[in-house]
């Protein structure tokens, strides 16, 4: 039998998420909304599009959360993205108000399934999302590592002109500006990226601007588009976590997970490499980090922390 993947927010990066499952021919989908009339014009849209890509997946868009029941996958966009100027933690106050309201409605219908999430500020509204809906904890996950980690990437190939598939990057720590490129851990087909700065392949300077453009990579884009943020990229990496739960691919990916002591650090969610099949998050993986790099992480832990306790004060059931 097919999956069942819901989409709450049908929005940007909801309707994309819905064109990639059903291309993919991944699983049935719901799109949920607020507003009613997108989810169901975008489910329609998509499905009117199979006959043409030949994808055999239901698509149906509703405001009424009886119709997200039992869903395998559900993945959150509900919220309110950026606009220029604004940082990721501008949205905590009213994207934390929708996030409760979609926690309770998940927690009713759909109780067993793996959630990720992908409204920001998104290390916090994860932990938020866990919090107010009581689902496991290897159940609920957040969506920006990979997201990120393909942003550095990409500048990389683009940079050194080699395609992506050939280079392996990752980044660490909060969707925010002080995010951790695991420069350490980043290979270009095969090599230690830090060889390839001894060979003089790729200027030390110019890996640094690489690593600060990921780091405002989503602002980059709220830039340009003016009205919204990314989310073609954001659906790809949403897409790539679901499908790893839904086939059992087991596949590593960096991923906002709580950590329970993983890194030195207790009860918070921040990004580190997941182990993502039919358990949901089955490993938090431990990988070594130099003594900048264990800075760094901490660093930036200790601003997904802060902004943590801002969340509390606007809601003090957040304990
Ligand atoms: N329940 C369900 N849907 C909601 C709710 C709610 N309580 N509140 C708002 N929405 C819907 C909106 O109606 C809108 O269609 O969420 C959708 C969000 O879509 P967009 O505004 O297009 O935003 P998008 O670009 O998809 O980003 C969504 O993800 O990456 C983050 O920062 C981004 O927080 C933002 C979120």
């Amino acid at each position: 039998m097919k999956k069942k993947i819901t989409l709450i927010g049908a929005g940007q990066i909801g309707g994309t998420l819905a064109h990639l499952i059903a291309i993919k021919g991944l699983a049935n989908v719901v799109l949920f909304d607020v507003a009613e009339g997108i989810a169901k014009g975008k489910a329609l849209d998509i499905a009117q599009s199979s006959p043409i890509e030949g994808f055999n997946v239901n698509l149906r868009g509703t405001n009424n959360y009886e119709d997200t029941k039992n869903s395998d996958v559900i993945i959150i966009t509900a919220g309110v993205p950026r606009k220029p100027g604004m940082s990721r933690d501008d949205l905590l106050g009213i994207n934390l108000k929708i996030i409760k309201e979609v926690a309770l409605g998940i927690k009713k219908t759909s109780p067993d399934a793996f959630v990720i999430c992908i409204t920001n500020p998104l290390d916090v509204i994860v932990m938020a999302l866990q919090k107010y809906s009581g689902l496991p904890k290897n159940k609920v996950v957040g969506m920006a590592g990979i997201l990120d980690s393909s942003r550095l990437i990409y500048f990389l190939s683009e940079k050194l002109n080699i395609e992506a598939s050939k280079i392996k990057s990752f980044v660490l720590g909060g969707h925010g500006d002080t995010m951790v490129a695991m420069l350490n851990h980043t290979k270009v087909d095969g090599e230690p990226i830090k060889n390839l700065v001894k060979s003089g392949k790729i200027l030390e300077e110019d890996l640094n601007k690489l690593v600060d453009r990921t780091k405002k990579g989503g602002a980059e884009i709220v830039k340009y588009l003016e009205k919204g943020s990314a989310f073609y990229a954001p659906a790809s990496a949403g897409v790539e976590m679901a499908e790893s739960f839904i086939k059992d691919l087991k596949k590593e990916l960096p991923c906002a997970a709580y950590l329970n002591g993983e890194y030195g650090v207790k009860d918070i969610y921040a990004g580190v490499p997941v182990i993502i099949g039919k358990n949901g998050v089955e490993k938090v993986v431990e990988i070594k980090l130099s003594s900048d790099e264990k800075d760094q992480f901490n660093k930036s832990i200790k601003a997904v922390q802060d902004l943590f306790e801002a969340a509390k004060k606007i809601d003090n059931n957040l304990k």
